[in-house]
């Protein structure tokens, strides 16, 4: 038998193209074929086909190439999850979902699926409308990418009400994680969606404002040009500041840390032919040094461990990435401080290290890890830990009633890690929470149940992470580090937390997936994955 696709933007200019020999697609798996000019994932899962764009939403990569398991399909690079009968997203950082082809009728000896091809790559969810007669507030304090999330869910759900977002941005939502891999990026390229989405579903967005307060018995926010605003439910999304460096010179031109789209041009601009220092080696730091590799005159980098992301992926991880830059000219100063930025004119002319080393210079960056922005919840009596996160439950509540927090600023119970309380400074995380958070604030109690993903990029390469592996007491390595191909398994009482990879997609996908259906992956599975992950 046969299988035939038949597209067209108009039922009566259908394409009809022979795809697949059904022999070829068996149970439980998918393939990429093309129909007219469309790109389709089609899938077999229980004995039925489904069809939807094989492109996923967020930044375009081959859902072929991913994971299926069941109904839905992770992508391989940062995974998001869509369902394969309904395109419907079902996991972040993705934010659309996808079109979807509907099966139409089968024949005895072709299956045959008419396939409406929309123009669009993506489709946006639907979304309910204000209602007038809904006398309620949501407040969304914050225009990242949990407050955005929250948003968008809320009028998925079709809540009525009144949603205000307030960010002292003067900026509408945007991708944040461009930020440190394409540093020129015009602002208004990185936007997560144009004013024309917010006036259409009726988000009003206030821009920069700044929560100074909050009054949870009057359900009131204070803000910087003295506006005080009423709430019926508010979530608290104002994330993570970069931490500036304590040390005399500071306040020099030419120290920059990096926030914001200008920030980044700014260092874009600032780095050409400059003798440039960066302070940090975790995920920041080392992808804006990489990025400015073959712009500056020379890079050094200055770490206070021993390797970089030393905590996060492991001294071995760290290795190859610091040979990685080491091998394109970056110097490495590790176990290491800045003592003081010296300066001439106003700007930076020489960095002095607790070492004793002193490093001409003529640019300074610092990525040196985050503050969270709480300060203005002092004084209320929602509840932080020791180091001023928010702690939440796994509705995204705090001990509040009405109000919720989510996104970086929050010290939330994840799931996988047996409940632990963690911080976790994520964009598909911050985006997780800002959905539970709206469904918990129209009693849909769902629980958060996510397992954390992250990228980063070096040179073009990108590594990927999916899982929590802070504490982690073992690694089990599949591939080979040098030969920037490889997988890393990290092991916490015998079992599998988290695995980064390198050139080994799915792999990475294969595992976030694995422990979302909330499998165990022993050791002893990790010690003979080569052939499960499609390593070779
Ligand atoms: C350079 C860079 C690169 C990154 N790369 C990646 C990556 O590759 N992959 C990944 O997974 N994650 C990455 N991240 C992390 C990711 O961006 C964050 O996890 C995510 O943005 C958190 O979202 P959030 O909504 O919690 O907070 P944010 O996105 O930080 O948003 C907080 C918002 O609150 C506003 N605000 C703060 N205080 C107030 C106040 N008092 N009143 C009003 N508004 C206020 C801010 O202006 C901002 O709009 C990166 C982060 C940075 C900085
Ligand atoms: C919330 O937590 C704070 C800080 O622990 C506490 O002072 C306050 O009484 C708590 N409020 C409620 C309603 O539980
Ligand atoms: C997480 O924090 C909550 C609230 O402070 C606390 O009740 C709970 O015991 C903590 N959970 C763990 C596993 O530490
Ligand atoms: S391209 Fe699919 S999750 Fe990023």
């Amino acid at each position: 038998m046969v299988l035939c696709l038949v597209a067209g933007l108009e039922p009566e200019e259908e394409v009809t193209d022979v795809v697949c020999d059904e022999a070829k697609l068996k149970d439980g798996e998918m393939m990429e074929v093309e129909v007219g000019d469309h790109n389709v994932l089609l899938v077999r899962c229980d004995g039925v086909y489904s069809a939807i764009s094989n492109q996923c939403t967020h930044y375009g990569a081959p859902l072929s190439k991913g994971v299926l398991s069941g109904h839905r399909v992770r992508c391989p690079w940062h995974g998001s999850c869509f369902n394969v009968k309904t395109g419907d997203l079902e996991e972040y950082p993705g934010i659309d979902c996808l079109p979807c082809h509907k099966e139409n009728s089968e024949s005895k000896m072709l299956t045959i699926f008419s396939v409406q091809i929309q123009g669009q790559p993506k489709r946006i969810k639907w979304m309910g409308a204000r209602d007038q007669a809904v006398l309620h507030t949501v407040m969304l304090l914050g225009g990242g990418a949990a407050s955005l999330m929250c948003a968008e869910t809320l009028r998925q759900e079709n809540y009525g009400g009144r949603i205000i977002m307030v960010s002292r941005d003067d900026l509408l939502p945007y991708d944040k994680t461009r930020l440190s891999k394409i540093m020129n990026a015009e602002s208004e390229s990185l936007l997560m969606r144009k004013i024309e989405f917010f006036h259409k579903y009726d988000i009003e967005v206030w821009l920069k404002k700044e929560a100074l307060s909050i009054d949870t018995n009057k359900k009131t926010v204070t803000f910087d040009d003295g506006l005080i605003q009423c709430y019926d439910q508010i979530l608290i999304a104002t994330g993570c500041r970069a931490k500036s460096l304590d040390c005399p010179g500071v306040d020099l031109e030419n120290v920059l840390m990096l926030e914001t789209p200008e920030d980044a041009r700014c260092i874009h601009y600032a780095c050409v032919g400059c003798r440039t220092v960066v302070v940090g080696t975790s995920f920041v730091g080392m992808e804006v040094a990489a990025y400015m590799i073959d712009m500056a005159s020379s890079i050094t980098i200055i770490g206070s461990s021993e390797l970089p992301y030393q905590k996060t992926l492991g001294p071995e991880l760290g290795k190859v990435t610091m040979m990685m830059l080491e091998e394109r000219g970056v110097r490495f100063y590790m176990n290491d401080a800045v003592a003081e930025v010296q300066g001439q004119n106003r700007r930076v002319k020489a960095v002095k290290l607790k070492s004793g080393i002193t490093i001409e210079a003529d640019l300074l960056i610092a990525g040196i890890g985050v503050n969270p922005n709480s300060e203005f919840l002092k004084g209320s009596p929602i509840r932080m830990d020791s180091k001023n996160y928010v702690i939440v439950d796994k509705y995204m509540r705090t001990n509040i009633t009405d109000v919720y927090c989510a996104g970086d600023l929050t010290s939330f119970p994840l799931k996988m890690a047996k409940g632990q309380n963690v911080s976790i400074g994520h964009w598909q995380t911050a985006q997780a929470h800002g959905r539970i958070a709206a469904l918990n604030m129209l009693r849909r109690e769902v629980e958060l149940n996510i397992v954390p993903f992250y990228w980063t990029v070096l040179l073009g390469r990108t590594i990927r992470y999916a899982g929590y592996g802070e504490g982690y007491t073992e690694m089990v390595l599949k591939g080979r580090f040098e030969n920037m191909k490889f997988l890393a398994l990290y092991l916490k009482d015998d079992e599998v937390v988290a695995a980064a990879g390198l050139n080994v997609e799915p792999a990475v996908s294969v595992v976030a997936e694995r422990l979302a259906e909330g499998r165990v992956i022993t050791k002893a599975e990790a010690d003979v994955y080569t052939t499960w992950l499609q390593l070779e």
